[in-house]
């Protein structure tokens, strides 16, 4: 072997010794470098003759060339072992499960929302939504509630900043007062038949929402949910009351194994007036009578309020619970795990 295939010989075992790319660039600087043995063998030719230049120049160019190949050669080698060894740290197990994506769902409360709008809204009854904060006149006065009732005293009812001494403010204790509010927009609507004596489309609404009282245990929340309805026309009677709630409740419960029962009572905006008791025939709540709504004929000054004639326009008015509502569809006990927020009680509902 000559003294250039042992150079060439000692460069690839150089570089086949170098495991990292720096290592293999300072292997490369020994041969190939400006004071590398290639270079320096070069360098050495100045001596020779001309003939002699060329054959040893030939030479020393085919040992650069093989050890130029080797580096070549060599930097793939490492570059692939490289990205081996990347690939195998980043390996991704696609057996592993899957991080899972938490998955929303509605509120107990807001599902029985939704059922009752749906329910009613198959009757014809639009759904109308009101403010919280409302005015002492359309929470008590519009709805004939007299100055000194007890449900106006600070006890039961939170009033807020606004308003004045004699109109105050307060967070609305019933979802009654959207009775008025939609009764005068629908009344508004209709002013031009009505004055010139013709029919008004008869009013037929529900108004679900948010309502307040100084109230708090296993059964009283101080924010808790009510549905309003009202049906307004010239001929909408009692009896039209106990077929449209004897027919919701049906629909509600999924279950025709219930009765109704209207038990007289008194509410200053209703004249008469009933509570609503439901009784299951069947099942774990057989029995018992539960108490569900108040309702009632609309008291003839609450339908002046409304800005009708009450000789004319007569109707019936409920108002709802519909925490308690879906308290017994669910079979839940206490009312305050409808507002505490646990996920792992609200999940069910998923
Ligand atoms: N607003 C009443 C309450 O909160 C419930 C009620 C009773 C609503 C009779 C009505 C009604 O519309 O006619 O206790």
């Amino acid at each position: 072997m000559n003294e250039l295939d042992t150079l060439v010989e000692s460069a690839r075992a150089d570089f086949a010794q170098a495991t990292t790319p720096v290592d293999l660039e300072n292997a490369k600087a020994r041969y190939l470098g400006k004071a590398g043995r290639i270079t320096e063998l070069m360098k050495g030719m100045g001596a020779l003759s001309v003939e002699e230049k060329k054959t040893r120049g030939a030479a020393i160019n085919v040992a650069k060339q093989a050890i130029e190949t080797a580096l070549t050669d060599r930097r793939q080698a490492l570059a692939d072992a490289e990205l081996q060894a990347q690939l195998k740290a980043e390996a991704l197990d696609v057996s592993l499960p899957g991080r899972q994506r938490g998955v929303g769902g509605l509120h107990p409360v807001s599902l029985t929302l939704e059922r009752i709008e749906a329910i009613f809204g198959s009757m014809g009854f639009e759904v109308a939504d009101g403010p919280e904060i409302e005015s002492d006149w359309f929470n008590f006065t519009a709805l004939n509630t007299p100055e000194d009732h007890p449900a106006r005293s600070m006890h039961d009812t939170f009033y807020v900043e606004g308003g004045s001494a004699k109109a105050p403010n307060l967070l609305r204790t019933h979802t009654s007062p959207m009775q008025i509010r939609h009764a005068v927009q629908h009344v508004k609507r209709h002013r031009a038949a009505l004055d010139a004596g013709q029919a008004m489309p008869e009013i037929r609404v529900i108004a679900p929402g948010r309502t307040y009282r100084v109230d708090s245990d296993a059964t009283h929340s101080p924010m808790f949910h009510q549905c309003e309805g009202l049906w307004i026309g010239e001929n909408v009677s009692f009896k039209d009351l106990k077929v449209v709630f004897t027919d919701f409740c049906r629909t509600f419960f999924e279950s025709d194994d219930l009765v109704l029962r209207f038990r007289p009572s008194f509410f200053p905006f209703t004249e008469p007036s009933a509570e609503i008791d439901i009784q299951f025939q069947s099942g774990p709540l057989a029995g018992r009578w539960l108490e569900v709504a108040g309702s009632g004929q609309v008291h003839p000054n609450v339908v002046r309020n409304m800005g009708l004639d009450p000789e004319r326009y007569i109707g019936f008015a409920f108002g709802m619970g519909p925490d308690r509502l879906t308290m017994l569809r669910y079979g839940v006990n206490d009312l305050r795990l409808f507002f505490d927020g646990d996920v792992r009680f609200l999940s069910q509902f998923r």
